[in-house]
């Protein structure tokens, strides 16, 4: 219950709609309560007729217009109840999803990297259905049928203290009997729901990269996958479901038992005169009322269930404490130069398993700094760090002398403009995904980011030009052309310092010298870091920076370094190989044909 109330009262401002769901809950019990009593009054009336006293028709037709308001006030409070609890629903969904996006938007990198995009959603999904469905179903049903139940037991104190007693000891038993089973009903329940949960991230995923799926032609093993996981939940579904029921057919037969004991009770005592055949007529009708509720009790327990496991899902991941944070009064991040500098920087992803060792290097204000360094050697770490999408375990990262953990994190990232190693767009029309950093961005600024990219031409020839829909991250696109929106994205930000994590991979080498060059105008004034496999690319830059073992090996100008033996002279042979190869190849081919 803990979890349901702490909804409740998560949810406090909706307090109007509790209470006018509870008054019409109230209302329509009285409604549904007032029809067996006037049936009793005209059985009672019609009996004492039998009887031989006179007919009063008049009393019979008022006493049949009285059932007819009552039913259309039943009606009526129910349905304005039903409509309140209605809304109600959907405000506590659209709160309690909006809370949840939120709250996820403020999670720092490391939990994404931990959880699958598919099973963060279901979890969103699941959980808050199952809370406002609950609330619903509450707010238009069980509420008004529990407050029947109690006031039909303050009637029967009424009518008869021993019929109000069995009644009044059926529920807690009741009640007692189903928490016996709840608890591993429960167990079940959540195992249930993280096997859901897991096999809607892996679908997720494989709806986003069908293609691999579909070129490694893993179709099978994809849905055998997602298969097992469902198959585990029919599995646990047999035992939770055996369990339930079996404890049911007990619950119930006591429940047979009590109720066989109330009647035995109502037709002798209506037989040897203490109650009048109107009054039996009403017991009776108002214990089919408290029978209602009873056996439909499986039915709401094991909705409340679910509602608590969803409550408790969603507030485990609300009660996640983002590790980055910031401080109440922390100051916002004011670039004057753009001096980046790395000292004795050391991190790790996980615990014991470190990535980047004494990391430490200047950038000058305004000046080009490339990253080299094999694959996986901490190269787009570095600038994660940066960025603080991660904290650096020791060491200190600053810009212009400010620490960045001493700064907002929003101020430091509108500083920074990013072109990932992958594009990562977003569904949606070119423009948009331009002036993502500017959604007010007059066309000409578009426009003038698009050219600079070298992207206006592809642009303008595409159907619907820059109002043409991208797909799905950008899946209707060329590498090259995704790459280059993404550097038109970059450069409407227009931010004092600039990331560019293999900017210009997918761009065959014409379309490279182009971007290149509206690149080093962009670069112009700003701190610029450049990562690139390719060394023709950094060739101009002012600083090298090699990266080895997770540590800094060289620092020096391109010119410098080319003579020292380290990475990049090693790599600058390669590739200067690698073209001379592709010459000789290409001259003995010229030969040949
Ligand atoms: N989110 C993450 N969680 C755990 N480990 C990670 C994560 N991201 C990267 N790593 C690990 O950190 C190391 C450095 O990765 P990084 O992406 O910084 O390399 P890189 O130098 O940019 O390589 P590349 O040139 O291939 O892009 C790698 O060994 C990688 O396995
Ligand atoms: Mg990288």
């Amino acid at each position: 219950m803990q979890p349901l109330i702490q909804t409740l009262k998560y949810t406090k401002n909706l307090w109007r709609y509790y209470a006018g769901v509870t008054i019409f809950a109230i209302l329509s019990a009285l409604a549904s309560l007032a029809v067996p009593y006037v049936i009793k009054l005209a059985t009672d009336a019609v009996v004492a007729t039998a009887k031989g006293q006179p007919a009063d028709y008049m009393y019979i037709i008022w006493l049949a217009i009285a059932l007819f308001a009552a039913d259309v006030a039943g009606t009526l409070f129910a349905n304005w109840g039903g409509y309140l609890g209605d809304i109600m629903a959907a405000k506590m969904k659209k709160q309690l999803s909006e809370h949840y996006y939120q709250h996820l938007l403020r999670l720092p990198q490391s939990y994404y990297d931990q959880e699958l995009t598919g099973t963060i959603i279901n979890r969103l999904n699941r959980t808050i259905f199952e809370v406002t469905q609950f609330l619903n179903t509450f707010a238009n049903n069980f509420f008004s049928m529990l407050l029947t139940v109690v006031i039909v037991l303050v009637v029967l104190f009424f009518y008869s203290w021993e019929i109000a007693l069995l009644v009044l000891v059926l529920y807690p038993s009741f009640l007692w009997l189903t928490t016996l089973t709840s608890k591993s009903w429960q167990k079940y329940q959540n195992a249930k729901n993280l096997e859901t949960d897991i096999a809607s991230g892996r679908f997720a995923e494989v709806v986003a990269q069908i293609k691999v799926v579909k070129s490694f032609v893993q179709e099978k093993l994809e849905l055998g996958h997602f298969e097992r996981r469902f198959q585990n939940t029919v599995d646990i579904t047999y035992k939770q479901s055996k369990q339930w029921h079996n404890n049911d057919v007990i619950r119930r037969l006591v429940l047979n038992v009590i109720f066989f004991a109330i009647f035995v009770f109502i037709f002798l005592k209506t037989l040897s005169g203490r109650f009048t055949v109107g009054d039996m007529v009403f017991i009776i009708q108002l214990m089919a009322l408290v029978r209602m509720p009873i056996f439909g009790m499986s039915f709401i327990v094991d909705q409340t269930q679910r509602a608590i496991a969803g409550c408790r899902d969603y507030f485990e991941v609300m009660s996640l404490e983002p590790n980055i944070q910031d401080a109440k009064n922390t100051p916002t991040m004011k670039i004057k130069k753009g001096a980046i500098e790395f000292n004795e920087v050391n991190f790790e992803y996980k615990e014991g398993e470190p990535v980047l060792n004494d990391i430490s290097f200047t950038v000058e204000p305004g000046s080009k700094a490339a990253l080299v360094g094999e694959s996986g050697e901490g190269k787009t770490t570095i600038t994660n760090l940066l960025l603080r999408m991660y904290t650096a375990t020791s060491g200190a990262i600053t810009i212009d002398g400010v620490n960045v953990v001493d700064v907002k994190q929003r101020s430091l990232r509108e500083n920074i403009a990013v072109v990932f190693q992958d594009p990562a767009l977003f569904s949606g029309t070119i423009r948009e995904n331009i002036a993502y950093a500017m959604p007010e961005a007059s066309d000409e600024q578009v426009i003038k980011a698009a050219k600079a990219a070298n992207a206006h031409d592809f642009i303008t020839k595409l159907k619907g030009g820059y109002d043409a829909e991208i797909g799905e991250r950008g899946l209707k696109l060329s590498g090259g052309q995704k790459q280059r929106l993404a550097i038109a994205r970059a450069l409407l930000k227009d931010a004092p310092i600039l990331i560019l994590d293999e900017a210009t991979s997918s761009l065959d080498s014409r379309a490279e010298v182009q971007v290149q060059e509206a690149l080093e105008r962009l670069m112009k004034n700003r701190t610029t870091i450049i990562i690139a496999h390719r060394l023709s690319t950094i060739a101009h830059v002012d600083k090298l920076i090699t990266i080895k073992n997770g540590t800094v090996d060289e620092t020096g100008s391109p010119l410098e370094l080319a003579k020292t033996g380290g990475i990049y002279a090693q790599l600058l042979e390669l590739q200067m190989g690698a073209s001379e190869t592709a010459k000789k190849q290409l001259k003995a081919f010229e030969i040949a044909s």
